[in-house]
């Protein structure tokens, strides 16, 4: 039988002012990298698109790097239809400046208000065009109504399974080497995982996903 394929995207995106500025996030990577590694010593085909992180690629796994929104979504586009499974960790940027500059603006000419586009929404759009049997996992970053939010965005994006991340807390989340999250699945029921390392945590996550895969018998 063939491996099971799954594209994992991880880390922030990096959206540029001009050569010396950009606009990104503080995520570091470091739950999608577990979840590739993980996936890869289950013995799936895995491919990482990764933002700009200071990680070592792992080995055994195809590793594509990107750094804005927009290229992101043009490698995840390009891969989509040939992946069994597809996890967005990614912290993607929602916004971008309406421009990049092409040289350096001067601190006295920088504008006051920087005018930004609206960054598609990468998973969403693979929710409105994701095949029956294909999984579809989102990561909800959230600060507050942690669990209300993730559920809205399970439904909102059309997703299979969503991991309920609280990066309010300074000990987990974004650039932590533990988390504690909840899984939840399309029908809304809730699978807490508590405080481990993120390898931990991507195992927990991935057999929970896989468990219910080979229980719809593909
Ligand atoms: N996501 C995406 N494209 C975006 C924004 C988010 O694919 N432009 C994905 C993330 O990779 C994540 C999920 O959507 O798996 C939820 O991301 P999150 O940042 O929590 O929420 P948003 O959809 O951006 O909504 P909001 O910022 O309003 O909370």
């Amino acid at each position: 039988m063939l491996p099971l394929k799954c594209l994992i995207s991880a880390g922030p995106t990096r959206e540029w002012i001009d050569p010396v500025r950009f606009i990104s996030n503080p995520s570091s990577g470091k739950m999608g990298y577990a979840l590739a590694k993980e996936a890869r010593d289950m013995g799936f085909d895995v491919c990482l698109v990764s933002g700009p992180v200071e990680l070592s690629k792992p080995k055994g796994v195809e590793v594509i790097e990107v750094e804005s929104a927009l290229n992101m979504k043009r490698v995840i586009d390009e891969k989509f239809n040939f992946y069994d499974w597809v996890i967005m960790t990614a912290a993607v940027c929602d916004h971008r400046p309406k421009s990049r500059n092409k040289i350096k603006i001067p601190k006295d000419q920088f504008p006051e208000n920087l005018l930004m586009s609206r960054n598609p929404d990468i998973l969403k759009e693979l929710g409105e065009k994701k095949r029956e049997n294909q999984v579809l996992v989102g990561f909800a970053a959230e600060t507050h109504m942690v669990l209300e939010s993730a559920h809205k965005k399970l439904k909102q994006k059309k997703l299979d399974w969503i991991v309920a991340n609280d990066v309010s807390k300074t000990n987990q989340g974004f650039s932590s080497d533990q988390n504690e999250v909840t899984l939840i699945n399309s029908d809304g029921l809730e699978n807490q995982i508590s405080r481990a390392d993120k390898s931990v945590i991507a195992k927990e996550i991935l057999h929970a996903i896989h468990l219910s895969w080979l229980e719809k018998a593909h």
